[in-house]
């Protein structure tokens, strides 16, 4: 197994050290050595017995008896790995990372290492919020390391909110994403290259939303959200602090992102207006149109009759949020999803909205754009029209975010 397909995971103290077997056995399935460090606390919550059989190698605890294990040193540890991971990454391990500590052997491998790192954090709501987590985490990221999660949810202390890690098969898909990262220069994750969004925040929406009709069923469409996953992971990529507000789909968390799932537009538009001030808008989602006017608790009942469906309009968020008299991001990115004439019809929605772009794309049958891998965009703005070339998903998010980047470091008003 060459290095670069070798992970070094370092499992340290969070009741979320039980998922860390999982990738551990996820990995292995996905033909991708791993070797773990299993810091004290970590130690609490899975023992060493456990990592050392689901990962076929010893398993390191100790910084000065580590020579006695094979002769690997923490140097050689990182060395011979082709990514670092830390899950969970707990709130005093990231402290650590920031402070540059090196006093166990966990935190002297994460100092001592120069290959690219990925952080899973995991830790009560309130350590989570906590301007010290916060802080920490900034610095983490500007240095180029690369996070995933938290994910909201119920909490073992019993709260709800953000804290969560990240589920084992999301950590497992962003490490292979890393690992291809790091075989394409363009698309590295981590790397400190240029990263010409670092200070602005961002503002993502992403996939479709669902409209309750009754406990059991809604309006939804047929949006992936692959192009506004990707276009967050791109903003991230750049430096931009990134926040997504994604409705419900099967994608996971793209690395460096901040993710808010949601189901209705109405709570889109709420969890959008939570996230301002922002400097850079990407409204990519398919938000219903309309929503139920008098959703039911209890289940519709078939009972002869056919039943009327009253509407109502929702919000449109990216009309409000580029009308707003007040904290009015920067720059407001939307999409035209068309059939037919798409490019006019995008100029209209272009005046109508009153966003500063419109990225207008086909979906008419046979195009495959909505759940392909593909999308062929114009990009309307007060200039004029730009035709890109057919191109992946992930090369449009890329594109428009060096786009989004040389136009606001050309125009600082
Ligand atoms: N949009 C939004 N909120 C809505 C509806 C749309 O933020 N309630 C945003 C989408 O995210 C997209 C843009 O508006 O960036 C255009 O969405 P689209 O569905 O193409 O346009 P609609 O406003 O729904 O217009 P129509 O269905 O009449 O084409």
């Amino acid at each position: 197994m060459s290095v670069d397909k070798r992970v070094l995971l370092i499992v340290s103290g969070g009741i979320a050290a039980y998922k860390s077997l999982d990738l551990v056995r996820n990995l292995k399935n996905a033909g991708i050595a791993i070797r773990c460090i299993l810091t004290p606390g970590g130690a609490q919550f899975v023992t060493t017995l456990s990592l050392a059989t689901l990962s076929g190698d010893n398993v390191y605890e100790d910084l000065f008896s580590v020579t006695d294990q094979g002769g690997i040193g923490h140097i050689e540890l990182s060395r011979d790995a082709g990514l670092l991971v830390v899950a969970p990454a707990t709130a005093d391990i990231i402290a650590k990372m920031r402070a540059g500590m090196a006093d166990d052997l966990a935190t002297a491998v994460l100092l001592a290492t120069d290959k690219p790192v990925l952080i899973a954090p995991a830790m009560n709501i309130r350590m989570w919020e906590h301007e010290a987590t916060q802080e920490n985490l900034a610095v983490l990221k500007a240095r180029g390391v690369n996070v995933i999660g938290p994910e909201e949810g119920d909490m073992a202390c019993g709260e709800y909110g953000m804290g969560r890690m990240s589920e084992p098969d999301a950590l497992t898909n962003a490490i292979k994403n890393l690992f291809q990262g790091t075989n394409n220069r363009d698309t590295a994750i981590n790397c400190k290259r240029n990263q010409k969004l670092a200070g602005k925040k961002a503002l993502v929406t992403s996939g479709p939303t669902h409209e309750p009709l009754d406990p059991v069923r809604y309006i939804a469409n047929r949006s992936s959200g692959r192009q506004g996953h990707a276009i967050a992971a791109a903003l991230a990529q750049q430096g931009a602090d990134t926040v997504m507000i994604s409705g419900p789909t099967n994608l996971s968390n793209p690395i460096g992102v901040t993710v808010h799932r949601v189901g209705s537009a109405v709570e889109m538009f709420e969890a959008c207006k939570r996230e301002l001030p922002a400097d850079i808008v990407v409204c990519a989602a398919a938000v219903a149109d309309w929503r139920a006017l008098h959703p039911t608790d209890e289940k519709i009942k078939k009972n002869g009759m056919v039943p009327t469906l009253e509407l109502t309009e929702n919000p449109d968020i990216l009309s409000s949020l580029s009308q707003s008299k007040s904290n009015r991001p920067r720059l407001i990115v939307g999409f035209a999803a068309e059939t037919g004439s798409v490019v006019d019809k995008a100029l209209d929605k272009l005046a109508r909205k009153k966003c500063d772009w419109m990225i207008a794309n086909d979906v008419s049958v046979g195009t495959k754009t909505f759940g392909g891998a593909n999308n062929t965009v114009h990009i309307v703005d007060q200039n004029g029209i730009e035709n890109w070339p057919e191109m992946s998903k992930e090369s449009i998010g890329q594109r428009l975010a060096d786009r989004i980047a040389d136009h606001l470091n050309t125009n600082h008003d």
